[in-house]
């Protein structure tokens, strides 16, 4: 899918350098054409050697070649390239990017390219959380660079966080996308997900256990398509992040209605993959109720349904994805839903399934159209799911 296509491949000294030669093979295997660019530190974790034979040419890491007097011309391998991608991206490099600095070739190439550039951060969580390393990053963006998101997982220090660099069969995907103008590209899709809080008194709430790890496959996946996702989400430890994903999080469901009606406009594409609570109290304490010996009784009122309050706005423009998540009578409910929210299409998980659910890597899915079409899935890693939804969703687009 990349034949023909010149990328400029850039790696920094990041322990994630070794994956480079698995980037490099993914692209060969694409058609692309492949040239390296290292750092002296990115040396220490995979060898010149290591990725010059998977490339089939030379690597460049200095203004010279090796022992002698010949030149390696930056400018001419800037303009060579239709793109450019650095991968991984240290926090040293990316600091030198955003201040401009050029004491390396990897700089000087970066400074002088005309094509779009990629970076994909990889770095200790703590680093990549660091104020300086977001105001570089956010720098780096705003100038028009791509940035491909950290993924969160276990890290070469042994802590668990953000800052892996992005799976090299996402890097690589992100580079089919920016060359092809697929079905979601530059479409608005509009995505709810996680959970809702009910608040009960100044500190309480009532909740559930969603960890909207769904929504952010669906969010990540339609941006790598080319989309412009808007994420509404409920109160969840990781938000994606994506220079095509704008982020507004939001507390409650009457929260989450109020942004999604109004950001409803021009959207073509909804999927409503929050765990909505169904209640709320029908009174909120403004301060902290404090226990006096007494039980209190709780009277609960119904939340908007947003799915349903969005239905009603939907023209034929627009295709709409909903989820049920049901214990029993899961075919019957669903096939009630798609009717009365309007949906084009609902994924329904059973919690009868293992490995299904909440807070779950993997979900296991069957898939209603309207017309009552089933499509049954086996258990997946709920990025494989989100590509079955959005070829599904494709289809019907
Ligand atoms: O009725 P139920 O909660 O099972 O419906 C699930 C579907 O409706 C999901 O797509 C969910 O995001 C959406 N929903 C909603 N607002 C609610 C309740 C559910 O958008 N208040």
């Amino acid at each position: 899918m990349l034949a023909g296509k010149k990328i400029l491949l850039a790696v920094s000294g990041s322990i994630a350098a070794y994956k480079a030669a698995l980037i490099v093979r993914l692209l060969i295997k694409e058609q692309a054409e492949v040239r390296v660019i290292m750092t002296e530190s990115a040396k220490s974790f995979v060898t010149p050697i290591t990725l010059s034979t998977l490339s089939n040419q030379p690597v460049y890491s200095s203004f010279y070649k090796n022992n002698s007097e010949e030149w390696h011309n930056h400018v001419a391998l800037g303009l060579w390239a239709d793109v450019l991608i650095i991968a991984p991206a240290s926090a040293n490099t990316l600091s030198k990017m955003a201040q401009g600095l050029c004491d390396n070739f990897l700089l000087s190439v970066y400074l002088s390219a005309r094509c779009p550039v990629y970076f994909a951060p990889a770095m200790d969580l703590d680093m990549l959380a660091h104020a300086a390393t977001q105001k570089n990053i956010d720098l780096l963006v705003s100038r028009g660079n791509h940035l491909i998101g950290s993924d969160v997982g276990e890290l070469a220090s042994g802590l668990n966080g953000k800052g892996r660099m992005a799976a090299p069969e996402s890097i690589v995907n992100v580079l089919i996308t920016h060359f092809k103008t697929g079905v979601f590209h530059n479409k608005k899709v509009l995505i709810t997900s996680g959970p809702t809080y009910e608040a009960l008194d100044a500190v309480r709430f009532i909740g559930n256990h969603s960890s909207g790890k769904m929504g952010y496959a669906l969010a990540t996946l339609f941006a790598e398509q080319g989309a412009q996702v808007v994420f509404v989400s409920g109160p969840v430890k990781n938000y994606p992040e994506h220079e095509h994903i704008e982020v507004v999080k939001v507390t409650s469901a009457d929260e989450m209605l109020m942004v999604c009606k109004s950001q409803y406009v021009d959207i073509d594409f909804a999927v409503f993959a929050a765990a909505v609570a169904d209640y709320k109290p029908s009174k909120v304490f403004d301060k902290k109720h404090k226990k006096n010996g007494a039980s209190i009784n709780l009277t609960l009122i119904e939340n908007p349904d947003i799915a349903q309050e969005l239905g009603k706005m939907k023209t034929k423009k627009q295709i709409h994805v909903g989820f049920a998540l049901e214990t029993h009578n899961e075919e019957a409910f669903a096939k009630e839903k798609i009717k009365r929210k309007n949906f084009d299409l609902i994924v329904l998980n059973s919690l009868q399934d293992q490995g299904a659910g909440f807070g779950q890597n993997t979900n296991k899915i069957t898939v209603y159209d309207r017309f009552e079409k089933q499509f049954p899935f086996e258990l997946k890693h709920k990025k494989e799911v989100a590509q079955d939804i959005l070829k599904l969703m494709a289809s019907y687009a």
